[in-house]
């Protein structure tokens, strides 16, 4: 309606959100899978019923998961995981069952229970390590995400080191042994919920998020002890910001090793797991994220 006042057309507009009302049950929606997604999609899950499964939940409203930050017998997955309507529950925070998924399979690799979380706002994945006995110090560029990260925490009683710090250009003087690096990308798994993404397939761009992602797991590699554990991660099934970019990685880096990830909700590809969506289907699905366990290993 905003749109329809600078136009001076409200009038028309009203007319037809109208006739949309009149006529809403005898609409008949296109069921347009753009090419290039679908080109990527089968390009990762070579499963017909996954893949088919993927695209029927390409046109319907994706049910929103909340996670609790204490163990709950009454929770639908893993003692956490509730569906969210409209209301938060008390001890929840809203977030992707397929991002608990991730989470809770890759955790054990932290030996040391000191994680730098360095892409942490607005805090999903530090406040879930956070729930599950880990020290998080937090870093983030954007404040905006920071100041939603504190709400957060301010809700749920959380006290954490929240810093607004860009981690390409900080130096530190520490060395860290588990570092988690939830990498800025083209949110290409997040589809149900941000439609758009799908249109939105323009390789420079996604070179643009890859050319970070690879800047960011160097400089990670520069302040991670030997034996220290890096979790990298994605919301999307992208080549170019999941395999090729750890394929990078590995072949200018000698001292890495990529390790197997103990979970029948994940598909394995050569160097990272993707979560299969179709192995939430019971609770109403789940985005798709990425994620690799690399341990640098001199
Ligand atoms: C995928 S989001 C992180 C989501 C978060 N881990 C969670 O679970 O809620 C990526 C984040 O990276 C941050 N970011 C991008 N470039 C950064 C940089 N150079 N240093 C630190 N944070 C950065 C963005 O501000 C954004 O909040």
């Amino acid at each position: 309606m905003n749109e329809g006042k600078h136009f001076k057309k409200e009038k028309l507009i009203n007319g037809v959100l109208r006739n949309i009302l009149r006529d809403k049950k005898n609409i008949q929606y296109k069921k347009n899978i753009y090419p290039n997604f679908k080109k990527i999609l089968d390009k990762i899950f070579s499963s017909n019923s996954i893949r088919n499964y993927i695209y029927s939940t390409l046109f319907f409203k994706p049910i929103n998961y909340q996670i609790c930050v204490v163990n709950n017998e009454n929770a639908l997955y893993g003692k956490r995981v509730f569906t969210f309507d409209r209301k938060i529950n008390k001890d929840c925070f809203v977030q992707d069952i397929g991002n608990f998924e991730v989470i809770l399979s890759v955790h054990k690799f932290f030996k040391d229970k000191n994680v730098i979380d360095v892409c942490a706002a607005p805090g999903g994945k530090s406040i879930l390590l956070n729930s599950l006995g880990f020290t998080v110090t937090a870093i983030d560029k954007s404040q905006k995400q920071i100041d939603k990260f504190k709400e957060n925490l301010s809700r749920l009683k959380i006290k954490m080191n929240v810093q607004k710090i860009d981690f390409l250009k900080k130096k530190f003087s520490n060395k860290y042994n588990s570092i988690l690096l939830d990498a800025p990308c083209s949110a290409l798994g997040t589809f149900r919920r941000n439609p758009d993404v799908t249109v939105k397939i323009e390789p420079s761009i996604i070179k643009k998020h890859q050319k970070t992602q690879i800047e960011m797991i160097e400089k990670s590699l520069k302040v991670i002890n030997e034996k220290g554990f890096l979790i990298y991660m994605v919301c999307s099934f992208h080549p170019f910001e999941t395999i090729e970019v750890i394929d990078k990685i590995m072949q200018k880096h000698r001292n890495i090793k990529i390790h197997d990830i103990k979970s029948n909700k994940m598909i394995k590809k050569q160097n990272g797991y993707f979560i299969n969506p179709l192995s939430f289907k019971e609770f109403g699905g789940s985005d798709i994220f990425f994620v690799s366990v690399l341990e640098k290993i001199k």
